[in-house]
């Protein structure tokens, strides 16, 4: 029996608090210029505290997918959680994201792959749908990042960047082949794992957090952001093309691209290097910022919600995070 699966549903939350470049120059040694010069962001949002957690943000996005999908959360047979930044250090957010669904028995994955978080958890899900094994798969990334930022100046290069917000995708299976998720492509080289890395508070010591932690900040995720900048640029590029030289198509194929939204930057000079005109190209990183696992679910829903995601449409999505894991998806809408 043939198993294909294809996307049926998705669903977007963000967090009421806005919060612009402006405010980010009450806070820190920056301008708004200067941010969207270099990471073309505008504005992100930031949780409610009491409110927004990561489980309950990727809640509000599966209930839109699943209603987007006709389906009930009883019929889904299996999760796919991804973030780095779970409610709690374990369990994973994926059990709890149940428990807010409310339902019992099925089995969640957690996965953590940061920026390349979407891309992987499609890839799991798809490969269970093909081999049989589940009908209706959730995947839901989910980040809330402010928390992580030091809204300073000594944490200025990361906190103008990243934002929260979380997003959700019914996938289903079917029959037809060419129709849905074409293919995945997953990387990974741990080589480069300390330059996009937030070290503490992890298991190598035998005290995790100590007050000297709190004081440097080294509980605080550290980015050698001209190291991450280049190695993306070679990764994005190498995988849109494997994933077109993997199914025997070229670039003119492509009806869109929606990358992981990094940096406006990198995503521009993906589409210089592609000759891709305006239209094939999707970012929202102005108004979200970079939120992580969340990042292509989100643009694509938003894509979506504004018509410019239609049936039969050949969607790539690459990305590429701390890690460094990179990878790509090929969809047929
Ligand atoms: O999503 C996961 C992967 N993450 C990424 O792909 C991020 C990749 N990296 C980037 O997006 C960019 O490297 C950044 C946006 C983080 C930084 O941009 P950049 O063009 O690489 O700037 P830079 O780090 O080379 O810094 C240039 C200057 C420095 O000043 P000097 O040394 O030239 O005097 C920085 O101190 O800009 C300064 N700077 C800032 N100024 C104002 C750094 N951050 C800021 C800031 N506001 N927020």
């Amino acid at each position: 029996m043939l198993y294909r699966s294809k996307i049926v549903g998705m669903g977007m939350y963000l967090p009421e608090n806005v919060v612009t470049n402006h405010d980010l120059e009450q806070l820190m040694d920056t301008s708004d210029a200067w941010i969207v010069e270099r990471t073309g962001i505008r504005e992100r949002r930031f949780f409610t505290e009491g409110k927004d957690t990561t489980a309950t943000m990727a809640a509000e996005a599966s209930r839109m997918a699943l209603d987007r999908a006709g389906l009930k959360a009883q019929e889904i047979d299996a999760i796919v959680f991804a973030t780095l930044s779970p409610d709690y250090y374990f369990p994973g957010s994926g059990v709890l994201l149940m428990r807010e669904l409310g339902i019992v028995g099925i089995p969640a994955f957690d996965l953590r792959q940061q920026c390349a978080g979407f891309v992987y958890a499609l890839s799991l899900a798809d490969a269970y749908i093909r081999l049989g094994h589940y009908k209706n798969v959730l995947i839901a990334c989910s980040e809330i990042q402010s928390n992580l930022l030091e809204l300073s100046t000594r944490g200025r290069n990361m906190a103008v960047i990243f934002g929260d917000g979380a997003a959700a995708v019914v996938l289903t299976r079917h029959q037809q082949e060419g129709l849905g998720v074409i293919s995945t492509h997953l990387h990974a080289d741990g080589t480069y794992a300390e330059e996009l890395y937030m070290a503490h508070p992890g298991c190598r010591r035998k005290v995790r957090i100590t007050p000297q932690m709190l004081e440097d900040g080294s509980m605080l995720p550290y980015m050698n952001g001209n190291a991450v900048f280049k190695h993306a640029i070679v990764r994005f590029m190498e995988v849109i093309y494997e994933a077109l030289e993997a199914n025997g198509l070229q670039v003119e194929d492509l009806d869109m691209v929606i990358p992981h939204q990094a940096n406006l930057r990198i995503s521009k000079y993906i589409q210089e290097q592609l000759q891709l005109p305006d239209e094939k190209m999707y970012n929202n990183i102005q108004w979200v910022g970079n939120t992580t696992a969340a990042s292509i679910p989100l643009a694509m829903c938003e894509a979506w919600e504004k018509g410019l995601l239609r049936p039969g449409m050949l969607v790539c999505t690459p990305a590429f995070g701390s890690g460094f894991v990179w990878g790509s998806a090929l969809i047929r809408m």
